[in-house]
């Protein structure tokens, strides 16, 4: 103990009188609640505040406790496997905003033809479709546009899922789209058509996970809202599966976006909670938006050309240990930074991954170092396994183009394994200066993030899930 507290002081003399830095002592309960918010619990600890759920949806984490599907699924990944399937979408993403630029000049929509990968997207809503209402369970994504379900009579296959495979024909408000509709042409591109046939869509997302099927339109139930005519892929058929999930809510910025399509009622706005493994966290749109924070901070979605099915902010500056980084907004700016549901980890260019490790290092002298989890990535770790009650790690405060800024919560710094003898610093460097950041989820838990598409501008709300 004495020299726990022999080393905590003069860690503190070193921070406030050598090295002015802002720091905060973690108990180990709290540094151990957040190392394993990734890891399924036990126990489901319920409801935040400010949840009705009568106008919100709640999201659940997939193989968490608190999730329908139960525990016993053996899904847990390790930082390392979640580094890879990040990897995968970031690089996707970047794939897309590339493919996207290659025909900015040209006036189609650009179809949300091509997903992201699904590995890590790991939140889960309940929504009804049809008349009778037939509810299924879906993983949202802000990264994608097109909502599709598994239908029946699956014409070439359906994997097994959590409810009833929805069933077009006992529902009386369904119909399917023509081949040569507009809305079909712009999903898919002009193409020759029979007039006689239906609109076919295929959904490809990274990992070899395909879906195939028609494009319908029938009633969506929201909480207690009802939207007739709504637009989605009906599935006829699937490669791969996504763990008896019925299908994925689609929240991207597209035309074929639920956002778009329930705009007339919602406004274009919706907001989140993203819950930890054990908890549950809510969707809200509407009016019902914004109202989990009292503090909501804002800055401006950007509308990028390059980018036009993402959320885009400018990040302009990063404090660590209360000092900022002496990094121009101009390195931070181009191109900008997507906000995204589906990736874990926060992705920043390379010079300011590299201050921002840098200048965290500075404040965890006091710790041993454990070995990197990849050459690049995940490459500042400590074995926190033996270190005192309260260890203390520098705070890490994101600023954004109009005053915004998120005080990252001691979730999304750190990463690590469930006994502490390897936790790391949980940002990455992208792979090139010219590509885009990305704010992954970890770094968005304990926030109600608010898109307000329609007014151009997403919100930070400190204390909006608990
Ligand atoms: C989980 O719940 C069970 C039964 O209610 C209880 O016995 C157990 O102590 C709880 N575990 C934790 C980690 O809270
Ligand atoms: C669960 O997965 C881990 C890592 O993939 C593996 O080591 C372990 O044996 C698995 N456990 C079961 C019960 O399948
Ligand atoms: C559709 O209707 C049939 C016949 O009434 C019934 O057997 C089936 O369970 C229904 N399917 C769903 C998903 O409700
Ligand atoms: C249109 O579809 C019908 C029925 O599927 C088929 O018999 C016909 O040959 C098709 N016509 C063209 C031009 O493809
Ligand atoms: C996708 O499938 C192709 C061919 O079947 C295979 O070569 C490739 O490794 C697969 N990719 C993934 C990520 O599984
Ligand atoms: C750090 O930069 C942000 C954004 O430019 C600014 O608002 C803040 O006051 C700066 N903090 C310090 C300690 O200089």
């Amino acid at each position: 103990m004495a020299i726990r507290h022999a080393s905590l002081l003069s860690y503190l003399l070193y921070s406030f009188l050598l090295f002015p830095f802002y720091v905060e002592a973690f108990g180990r309960e709290r540094l151990e609640a957040a190392i394993n918010s990734r890891f399924p619990a036990t126990n489901c600890s319920l409801s935040p505040k400010g949840f009705d759920h009568s106008t919100k949806l709640q999201i659940v984490y997939k193989n968490g406790p608190c999730s329908p599907l139960g525990l016993g699924r053996n899904t847990t990944l390790s930082p390392l496997q979640i580094l890879l399937q990040d990897q995968l979408r970031v690089q996707s993403i970047q794939s897309r905003i590339f493919k996207e630029t290659s025909i900015a000049g040209s006036k189609a929509a650009i179809p949300a033809k091509f997903g992201l990968p699904l590995g890590k997207m790991e939140y889960i809503v309940k929504v009804g479709f049809g008349t009778p209402t037939q509810y299924v369970t879906l993983l949202f994504d802000t990264g994608s546009s097109l909502t599709w379900i598994q239908c029946q009579p699956c014409a070439i296959s359906c994997y097994q899922q959590l409810e009833p495979i929805f069933d077009p024909s006992n529902s009386s408000s369904y119909s399917s789209i023509p081949c040569d509709s507009v809305q079909c042409s712009q999903l898919v591109g002009p193409h020759p058509c029979n007039s006689t046939s239906k609109c076919i869509y295929l959904m490809k997302y990274m990992g070899n996970f395909t879906s195939i099927g028609y494009l319908g339109v029938d009633t969506l139930t929201i909480s207690s809202d009802v939207f007739p005519g709504f637009q989605f892929g009906c599935s006829q058929g699937t490669r791969g599966d996504i763990g008896m999930i019925a299908g994925i809510l689609g929240l991207g910025r597209d035309q074929v976006s639920l956002v778009s399509q329930t705009a007339k009622t919602y406004g274009e706005i919706f907001s989140y909670c993203l819950p930890s493994s054990n908890s549950i966290g809510y969707l809200a749109f509407g009016s019902q938006a914004g109202t989990g924070s009292t503090s909501i901070k804002y800055t401006p979605l950007v509308i990028d050309l390059n980018a036009p099915s993402f959320y885009v902010v400018q990040l302009i500056g990063i404090s660590v240990g209360g000092r900022n980084l002496s990094i121009p907004p101009s390195v931070f700016k181009s191109p900008g930074t997507i906000i995204d549901s589906g990736t874990t980890l926060t992705y920043l260019p390379p010079s300011v991954y590299a201050a921002l490790r840098s200048a965290f290092r500075q404040g965890m002298t006091n710790y041993p170092p454990a070995p990197p989890l990849s050459p690049d990535e995940l490459d500042t770790c400590y074995d926190l396994s033996k270190s005192a009650t309260n260890v203390v790690i520098p705070s890490v405060v994101f600023y954004f183009e109009g005053g915004a800024s998120l005080d990252v919560d001691l979730t999304g710094r750190v990463i690590g394994d469930s006994s502490l003898s390897q936790v790391c610093l949980a940002f990455a460097a992208t792979s090139s200066p010219n590509e885009f950041g990305v704010l992954g989820n970890l770094l968005q838990q304990t926030y109600e993030v608010i898109y307000d598409v329609a007014g151009q501008r997403l919100g930070f709300g400190p204390g909006g899930c608990t």
